[in-house]
């Protein structure tokens, strides 16, 4: 059942913004992490976890960030990059060899050719491709099309670009969604399906099935595709497969993804995307307005790591597998139903079987009780979904070894004291 956009569960206008009423694309805006489960604008469930995870001493498995860095050898080109004078402005479309070695990765993984040079677009991290793909290729009054729950910032920029903001669910326990659901999201106002494959919050990557439906449907009513694959290489036993490589989906699919999650420096926020011409000239029009350019030796250093050796891609892949197991196991003790993800570095549970209903309620406690944060899974929803969703939180386990042992050990501890 699809779902048009509304506020959520968390946003109350009534104390929103200091000027009394809330700004166009607040009001429009259906991403719940605009404003805080207090309505205090600004502050995010995120923020208010990781400050609830500093306070009380804390294992964070709320925000997904590594807490290792990537590989060495993209570190020191990075270094020589700046030492050998790469400072200033990097050309609008990214640095060549960047582009050039995005264009080989496509090549290499997947059989795909795009032009580096008309056809690939650098970013400052996947979100501002998502952000400039959206506002180059939807107006007031469209609707863009997600799965839901959803990544925090498609709400946000779907909201500021003035569109309407359907949804399709993806349910519980392998969370994929309802075809007829999925065809019945679709109008002939859908101007973008904004698909997340593998998928943030719930750790689903879609198979063939689900993808050619996507693209038949998007084929049907003239939609563009927007895929946004930052992790990509982030798969346990099962292939990605980008949308993109489908019959019939290159000529209208913009393919997103990141150095943040496959090389574990997503502080230095490069991103790309690829697609057909006319898209991604679109979308650099806009680009050059946000940022222009960013990150000029992090550039080259992300050209250099895109052509590392396929044993690095099988080993992040096979070493976060082990990370899953450790803190599934370490949940699953806890007394929570676990759903195994197939990607990401995100793992859902479902705090039912505790007896507990409300997911945003024991992510306030969770860090009191056993020294742990998470995230609810609701505020990744409108208020349908976040009804749906009510018992679900979301842990991360792009972590050290020893800190998923201990918070798995912690965790062993809940149904004691709750
Ligand atoms: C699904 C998804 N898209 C985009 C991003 C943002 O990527 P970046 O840090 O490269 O901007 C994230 C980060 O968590 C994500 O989970």
């Amino acid at each position: 059942m699809a779902s048009a956009g509304s506020s959520s569960p968390f946003l109350d206008m009534s104390t929103g913004t200091s000027a009394g009423s809330p700004a166009p694309w607040q009001r429009a805006a259906t991403g719940a992490n605009l404003l805080s489960p207090n309505g205090d604008l600004g502050v995010t469930i995120f923020e208010e976890m990781t400050t609830l995870a500093m306070s009380t001493g804390s294992i964070n498995l709320g925000q997904g960030f590594p807490d290792e860095d990537g590989p060495a050898e993209i570190k020191a080109a990075a270094q020589e990059a700046m030492a050998s004078g790469a400072n200033q402005y990097a050309p609008g479309k990214g640095v060549p060899a960047l582009r050039d070695a995005i264009a080989a990765h496509q090549g290499r993984f997947y059989g795909l050719n795009p032009d580096p040079d008309t056809e690939v677009l650098v970013t400052t991290g996947a979100t501002e491709a998502i952000a400039a793909t959206l506002l180059a290729l939807i107006q007031p009054g469209d609707e863009v099309l997600t799965f839901e729950p959803f990544y925090d910032s498609y709400g946000a920029i779907i909201g500021m670009a003035g569109a309407k903001h359907v949804t399709a669910p993806l349910l519980a326990p392998d969370f994929m969604p309802d075809l007829t659901a999925l065809e019945d999201a679709f109008s002939s106002r859908t101007k973008v399906v904004l698909l997340n494959n593998p998928h943030n919050p719930t750790g689903a990557v879609f198979p063939e099935l689900v993808l050619a439906k996507i693209v038949d449907l998007a084929t049907k009513y003239q939609a563009i595709i927007v895929s946004d694959e930052v992790y990509e290489h982030l798969t346990f036993g099962v292939a990605h497969i980008p949308i993109t490589s489908l019959p019939g989906a290159a000529e209208r699919t913009i393919t997103i993804s990141s150095a943040g999650k496959t090389f574990s420096f997503t502080g230095w926020k490069i991103g790309w995307l690829t697609g057909p011409e006319h898209l991604v000239a679109a979308v650099r029009t806009v680009k050059q307005f946000l940022t222009y350019s960013s990150g000029t030796p992090f550039q080259s250093a992300i050209a250099v790591g895109l052509g590392l050796p396929d044993e690095f891609y099988t080993g992040i892949a096979s070493t976060l597998r082990n990370k899953r197991d450790i803190l599934a196991e370490g949940l699953r003790a806890a007394g929570f139903g676990v759903y195994n993800p197939s990607g990401t570095y995100f793992i859902n549970v479902d705090t039912a079987p505790l007896g507990i209903r409300d997911s945003v309620d024991l992510a306030r406690r969770l860090p009191g009780l056993v020294g742990v944060a998470a995230i609810p899974v609701p505020v990744f929803c409108h208020p349908e979904g976040a009804e749906r969703t009510r018992s679900l939180l979301r842990f991360a386990f792009c972590k050290k070894t020893e800190v998923l042992e201990e918070a798995a050990g912690r965790l062993a501890t809940l149904k004691d004291r709750l």
